[in-house]
């Protein structure tokens, strides 16, 4: 392990902290280190494994497409790139579907669609403190959060930061140049705040009149993360554009710019690509995470494992003062500590469990959807274990 460590210190542009072991194999909730220790994984690949790690299926299909076709110009025409977009449209509101590969492109893409909707008259997009969008330079300019963006000024303009949850705050920060809004209806890596059912409508039925665009962020709330397939499906709202990526692929990168279809045709042929984006491959792959989560009936787990995680959430909540608050929504769980969440983090890791640590004081869990019980129960009996010795 000291050499791959010694490698990646000389070959690899540090902008990450990595820690642990070497990790070499992967399945369902499970990770194995190259000494053979086993890990349980409530946080596979940052909100990306929702079927687990190499999920028997998905490595079938990615085996057989990779034999067929694996790339292919999107001048061309590709059968799995085609039924996917249908699948996507089908599963959601009537749309068209432009494919990229990582949440931030696809926010790249609602950002320029936005700019072709406002017609060069309007251009500001209102964002939320907290927010999560990416790292590239449009989705980091919506990204209301100072410190991702300190070092990196100046930024893309014509984006106006609210109050998250708060209509008033939404209001005075409108101007006549405002086209869209771009809104995580569950923050993830700002902290799991999860948005008010009654603001959600208010703020649509406001964006609706006044012919502003509403943009769910649904990288990581979308594919059943929240116990629907798309988390805005639990509000009663449809949106105008939908971003997805990370669960799409269940493991390999792709991400969907989902547009309503009355005004998809506003963007033409050339206005924007992505030589990578819906290859047969990845597509393929993507439609097999949506037959696996309906044959294996993933959200009716993702229901019943929610419910359950937040019973144990809050028995262990009762036992150790440390736990403030429990949030989120069917297994997107935050728990907000009244101590730093990242050694807890390093703690876990050293007794073999995998869980995140955001926003100073939050403890991450957003397991596989296809977890069990059994592996929920593990998780919580370590954390109970770590956290009742603070
Ligand atoms: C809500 C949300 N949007 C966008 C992104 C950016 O996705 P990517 O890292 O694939 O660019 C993330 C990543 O964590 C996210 O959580």
């Amino acid at each position: 392990m000291r050499n791959y460590k010694n490698i990646f210190a000389n070959f690899s542009l540090p902008t990450y902290s990595r820690l642990g072991p070497l990790f070499v194999k992967g399945r369902g909730s499970w990770l194995w280190d190259s000494q053979g220790r086993k890990y349980l994984d409530l946080f596979p690949g940052w909100g990306v494994s929702i079927l687990g790690h190499s999920h028997p299926r998905i490595a079938k299909v990615l085996g057989e497409q990779a034999r067929r076709l694996v790339h292919l110009p999107n001048n061309l025409f590709s059968a799995e790139q085609a039924l996917l977009a249908r699948e996507i449209s089908k599963r959601s509101f009537p749309s068209k579907v432009f494919f990229g590969n990582s949440g931030a492109e696809a926010i790249e893409g609602a950002i320029k669609f936005s700019r072709l909707y406002g017609q060069n008259k309007r251009f500001e997009i209102i964002t939320f403190k907290n927010s999560f969008h990416g790292r590239t330079f449009g989705a980091l300019s919506a990204t209301a959060q100072k410190k991702y963006k300190e070092c990196f000024r100046p930024l893309l303009p014509g984006f106006r930061e609210a109050e998250f949850n708060d209509f008033g705050s939404f209001k005075r920060t409108l101007s006549k140049k405002t086209v869209a809004v771009l809104l995580e209806l569950i923050q993830g890596e700002g902290g799991v705040n999860v948005a008010d059912k009654n603001y959600v409508r208010q703020l649509r039925k406001y964006c609706f009149n006044k012919n502003i665009l509403f943009i769910v962020d649904e990288v990581q709330t979308g594919m059943g993360r929240t116990g629907k397939l798309f988390c805005y499906q639990n509000y009663g709202v449809v949106p105008d554009i939908m971003v997805l990526s990370k669960g799409l692929g269940a493991g390999v990168p792709i991400s969907a710019l989902v547009v309503r279809k009355k005004i998809a045709s506003i963007i033409k042929p050339g206005m924007h690509a992505s030589t990578f984006g819906g290859s047969p491959l990845v597509s393929r792959a993507a439609l097999e995470v949506f037959k696996i989560l309906e044959e294996e009936k993933i959200l009716k787990n993702v229901a019943k494992l929610g419910k359950h995680m937040r019973d144990r959430a809050a028995s262990l909540a009762k036992n150790t003062p440390v736990i403030k608050e429990i949030k989120g929504e069917g297994m997107m769980l935050g728990l907000e500590l009244d101590i730093p969440s990242y050694p807890v983090f390093l703690k876990a890791l050293g007794k073999g469990l995998i869980v995140n640590s955001t926003h100073d004081n939050i403890l991450r869990v957003m397991p596989a959807l296809n977890s069990t019980v059994k592996d929920i129960d593990k998780g919580f009996n370590i954390l109970e274990d770590i956290l009742s010795a603070f």
